[in-house]
């Protein structure tokens, strides 16, 4: 079985969809997932519900982070900025998987739980595993009270606010920076500076206003899915930061308009899935301006010597790429968060283009409860 939420009791403020509503309020969403959080003093977060002291913060070996769908993705997120703001090896993993293999549990490892529900079946079965053999986990949850919440030994809750649409939005967003957060305050009890601790903050305090700029461009978005929506199939690639960008953009755009998809790390390409690509099937390839952009660029080239087309989404005009979507830049670490709106717009004109339901993607659920 699974949970409906009751969406009628939710107003949809004059959007067709609540997946539109939800794509439009990140910008409030994120300013409430920073609100009194930051203290500029020590350049860091207060994250009050975390229960870990510096002490426990400094002995913390590896963080490993699970959960399900959209929230896994957060996980590859926020995995790779512990990696670079706070320097502790982290990695993420599918729930399920984990629960299924008897993990070794480390006690030096802090296990971190994702959720928007709080109810995830496999999510709080692997929760439950852990406690079970001694380990501590944290949560990173959007309901309040949530079975995840409670059974948690502390965490951020995240604020996206009730998420009504059966894909997942604003939450994600939301989670992602929680995540910053929360990296932002281990890198500061270890060894991120306070001048990296200063641009950090400037870069999250510029987030609301450049997903509002990237809400503006929503009708070129609209264009680009109008012109995409009939493709055979969608490669999505990236590297590093890009890289889970191109799993969640891939996930969304395949529950929610049943368009097939897959996503690559960019490097991956020549192993395999280069056979797949023709006009038929696109490319998108996220490609923030860090070290890796000449990489990228040669991907591009790669794929266009297959005559694949290219929607590139960037910080600047992409030559190789037959479009490129626009994105204001912030701190590179902070890159997958703003890169993942687009692509939201992109999965939801394409599937307003070709007529789905959108709120209730068929066979899907918002929260599933079971095994
Ligand atoms: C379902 C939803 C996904 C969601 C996943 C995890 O599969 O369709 O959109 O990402 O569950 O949900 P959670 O509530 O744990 O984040």
């Amino acid at each position: 079985t699974t949970v409906e939420w009751e969406a009628e009791s939710y107003d949809m403020g004059g959007h067709d969809t609540y997946m539109h509503k939800e794509i439009h309020e990140q910008v409030d969403a994120v300013d409430r997932v920073l609100r009194g959080r930051i203290d500029d003093r020590f350049s860091t977060v207060h994250l009050g519900g975390l229960n870990l002291d510096a002490r426990e913060a400094r002995g913390v070996r590896r963080v490993k982070i699970l959960g399900c769908g959209s929230a896994y993705h957060t996980g590859l997120i926020g995995a790779q900025l512990i990696e670079e703001l706070a320097r502790i090896p982290a990695d993420a993993e599918p729930a399920s998987e984990f629960r299924y293999r008897n993990p070794v549990v480390d006690p030096d490892t802090l296990y971190i739980a994702v959720s928007q529900s709080g109810e995830t079946y496999d999510t709080l079965a692997a929760v439950q595993e852990l406690k079970r053999k001694g380990a501590r986990v944290l949560g990173v949850v959007n309901v309040v009270g949530s079975a995840i919440a409670r059974e948690t030994d502390g965490g951020v809750y995240v604020h996206a606010g009730p998420e009504v649409c059966v894909v997942s939005t604003k939450c994600f967003t939301n989670t992602a920076v929680a995540f910053a957060l929360l990296a932002l305050h281990l890198g500061r009890i270890r060894d991120l500076s306070v001048a990296d601790g200063k641009r950090i903050i400037a870069g999250l305090r510029k987030l609301p206003e450049q997903i509002a700029e990237v809400l503006r461009g929503e009708e070129e978005i609209k264009k680009l899915a109008a012109e995409y929506a009939n493709a055979k199939s969608m490669m999505f690639v990236g590297r590093v930061r890009g890289y889970p960008v191109a799993r969640e953009a891939s996930l969304k755009l395949k529950e929610v308009s049943y368009v097939h998809a897959e996503a690559y790390p960019a490097s991956e390409l020549k192993h395999g899935p280069l056979a797949l690509i023709e006009p038929e099937v696109p490319t998108v390839a996220v490609l923030p301006d860090d070290d890796l952009l000449e990489k990228n660029r040669a991907t591009l080239e790669e794929i266009k010597a297959r005559s694949g087309r290219i929607l590139a989404v960037a910080h600047r005009e992409q030559e190789k790429a037959d479009h490129t979507i626009l994105v204001p830049r912030n701190e590179v670490e902070l890159d997958p968060i703003l890169m993942g709106i687009p692509l939201q717009l992109l999965a939801y004109h394409t599937a307003l283009a070709l007529g789905r339901d959108i709120d209730k993607p068929r066979n899907l659920a918002k929260s599933v409860t079971v095994e």
